[in-house]
This record gives structure tokens, C-alpha cells and sequence, in this order.
């Protein structure tokens, strides 16, 4: 088989400011070199049992911290089949919570939109009158939607999901997960779920989420949950640290690399970093007369989603930053691709790394 040409191989320089995949540091693309071992061995069971406690930590929970060999979308679709018997409401503003609806019926469950304007947030005043009709026993919410740089008001959701005992709470935090705390235990949610390519700065592949012991009841309950996303599976096997099915192992020692990192920095100070980086761009969007796509008060701390007010041509732009800079933002995601451009700052970047993309988004703009 031929190699890559060198034009495939140039992109590697390409630095990545999109909201997922995020660029992945030499030290964690290294760490994934190691030998390979066994996935029943005991070399595997003492690589899980060390990433353990810091993933529970993560999470905020004393529940067990599973690890899924897939990506984001195989866990929310095994939350639906595991945990919805009566009804899910699927709460949806953009185009990833939007998608949890498709995947609910997909399943065969009996589905409900919960649909506000892309932009806006998910009211919990809504969710109330919604839950309050008593036609559902799960409910899906996405904390930080990514096609639209809106984070929801998580706690304020969760308390009125909590006044709703039999309804479970199952919570994406694909792209807010370790860039902000999020106390699984103490929100009350039954599935916490995220994924390895966003604030963790890991390569795609691999999906982290941890359940309630109501979850896990729940799951008892249902049949047709199937093999590969079966809760009761992942609960079984990690009691002997162990995973259904052969893991990424790749990926768990560049998850174990990156949690010593995390660590080592200080989930503060990590929390601080996302919130600065992302003031930056912030500012940036304001020095240059663009607006923000999502509401005030709602705004991600990863990623922002700028609306293209100026309607300067965003394709170009993108493109010109890509080229004459080497950097990538994205160019809007699904029915807002065009009239938004959406740039991360999640994962390793500091307030240094940011600093030359916003000065080569200032160029950019300048010929645009
Ligand atoms: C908030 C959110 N949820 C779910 C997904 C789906 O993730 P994946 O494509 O890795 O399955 C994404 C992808 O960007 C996302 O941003």
C-alpha cells in the first residue's frame, strides 16, 4: 500500500481551533506507544484501576466510571435503549440535542421535543410543564451544545428534575466535561457521559460515563438493551476493573497521561484557564463588531459561537486562516454553517497559544 502523499501529511501542521477534535499534544500521542497488553490481563486492570479514582474525581462521583470504545453517540444511544421504559423528553436547542430526538425514536422509544430557537437555552420553567404531564420516565440534556456555544443552565435543570423521582436524568457533557465542575452526584444525574476528543484533548475513539445506582435499576428493568452499550455490562465488568469488550487500550494510556496532567495543574487552576481562554476570544468578538450567536448568560466556556453579523464571507475566511496561518476554526455546524464561525479554546490551550490564532483571525479579517 502506498504511504500518505506529502499534501495528506501537511495537514498534520495544521493546529486545530475547532470544537472537537482538539489538537492532541506529542506527550499524550506518545503516551499511546506503549507496549500493548492484554485486555484481561492484570496489566489492564492495574492501567483502569489507576485512572479510576481521578476520572471519579472528575466526575464528581462515587458511582463506577465506565470506559467505552466508541465515540460520544454510542453512549447516548445505550442511554436511551438502557434507561427510557415510558416516555424520554428530549431537551433541544442545536443541532446535537436536536439529534438525541432521531436517535429516541430510532430506539424505538416514544419520544417528545423539548425545542427552543438554536441560541437559546434550555428554560427549566419548561422542562417543569413538560415533566409535570407525567408521560416521561427519562429526560436528555446536553449542558454545553456545541453547534451553538449555548451551556445550559445545568443546576437549575437539575433541581426540577429532581422534583421528579422516577424520571431519569441523563446529561451529555461531551464538550463542557473537565473544562468547568460538574458534580454528577450532587446534580442528581443518573448518566453522565462525554467524550475523549474535546476539553481532555485526547485523539477521537473514546467515550467516558458513569450511572446512578437508580440507573442501574432502571436498566434491570428493561430487555432489549443489547450487548455493546448494556449498562449491566460495563457495572459487571469494572467491578474486576475490565471492560465488556476488547478497549481502545491506546487511549486509556493517553487518558492516564493526561489525567496526571490535569492533576498535576489543579482542577482550579484548569477551570480558571477555560474560563480566561475563552474571555479572550470573547473579547475578540467584541473588539471587531461581531455579536454571539448564543444568549447572554448562557455562554460556553469552551467554545464560542460567533454570529456573522458583519456577513463577511465565512468559508474564505476559514480557509485563509487555515492557509496563511495554519490554524482551523470551523465555519458553522449544520442549518447556522455560514452565518456563525465557531472557535474552541478547549483543552491544553493557555492564554500564549491563544494569543497568535486571535491575531491571525484580526489578519484574516483584514483582507476579508
Ligand atoms: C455536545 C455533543 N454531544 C455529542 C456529540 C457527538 O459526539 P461524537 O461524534 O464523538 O459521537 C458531539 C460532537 O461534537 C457534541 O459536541
Amino acid at each position: 500500500m502506498a504511504l500518505p502523499d506529502s499534501k495528506v501529511l501537511m495537514t498534520k501542521t495544521i493546529k486545530l481551533f475547532i470544537p472537537g477534535p482538539v489538537e492532541v499534544s506529542p506527550k499524550t500521542l506518545t503516551a499511546m506507544t506503549q507496549p500493548m497488553i492484554g485486555h484481561r490481563s492484570s496489566d489492564f486492570k492495574a492501567l483502569y484501576r489507576a485512572v479510576y479514582p481521578g476520572l471519579q474525581k472528575l466526575f464528581e462521583t462515587q458511582q463506577p466510571v465506565f470506559l467505552s470504545t466508541s465515540s460520544a453517540w454510542g453512549i447516548m444511544e445505550g442511554a436511551i435503549r438502557n434507561l427510557v421504559n415510558k416516555g424520554v423528553l428530549n431537551c433541544m436547542c442545536g443541532a446535537f440535542s436536536d439529534k438525541w430526538l432521531d436517535v429516541s425514536k430510532r430506539c424505538g422509544k416514544r419520544a417528545e421535543p423539548l425545542q427552543v430557537e438554536w441560541g437559546k437555552a434550555i428554560d427549566p420553567g419548561q422542562v417543569n410543564a413538560q415533566l409535570a404531564t407525567g408521560q416521561f420516565d427519562a429526560i436528555t440534556l446536553i449542558h454545553n451544545e456545541t453547534s451553538t456555544g449555548v451551556l445550559n443552565p445545568l443546576k437549575e435543570i437539575s433541581q426540577v428534575v429532581r422534583k421528579y423521582p422516577d424520571v431519569m436524568f441523563i446529561v451529555d457533557t461531551v464538550s463542557s466535561f473537565s473544562a468547568l465542575p460538574i458534580a454528577m452526584d450532587d446534580l442528581g444525574i443518573d448518566l453522565m457521559l462525554t467524550g475523549s476528543q474535546k476539553a481532555l484533548a485526547l485523539p477521537p475513539g473514546l467515550s467516558l460515563f458513569s450511572a446512578s445506582q437508580r440507573a442501574f435499576e432502571r436498566a434491570s428493568q428493561l430487555g432489549d438493551r443489547g450487548y455493546y452499550f448494556d449498562l449491566l455490562e460495563f457495572k459487571k465488568n469494572a467491578e474486576e476493573f475490565m471492560t465488556p469488550s476488547t478497549p481502545a487500550i491506546p487511549h486509556i494510556y493517553a487518558l492516564q497521561s493526561k489525567l496526571g496532567e490535569i492533576f498535576a495543574e489543579g482542577l482550579e487552576h484548569r477551570y480558571e484557564r477555560h474560563a480566561q481562554t475563552n474571555r479572550l476570544v470573547h473579547e475578540w468578538v467584541n473588539a471587531n463588531g461581531f455579536e454571539f450567536f448564543s444568549q447572554e448568560g448562557y455562554r460556553s466556556v469552551t467554545l464560542t459561537c460567533v454570529r456573522n453579523n458583519r456577513e463577511i464571507d465565512v468559508a474564505a475566511f476559514v480557509k485563509r486562516i487555515r492557509e496563511e496561518h495554519g490554524f482551523q476554526i470551523d465555519g458553522g455546524y449544520g442549518k447556522v454553517k455560514g452565518k456563525t464561525f465557531r472557535v474552541s479554546n478547549m483543552g491544553d490551550e493557555t492564554v500564549e497559544t491563544m494569543k497568535p490564532l486571535l491575531a491571525a483571525l484580526t489578519a484574516s479579517l483584514a483582507s476579508a
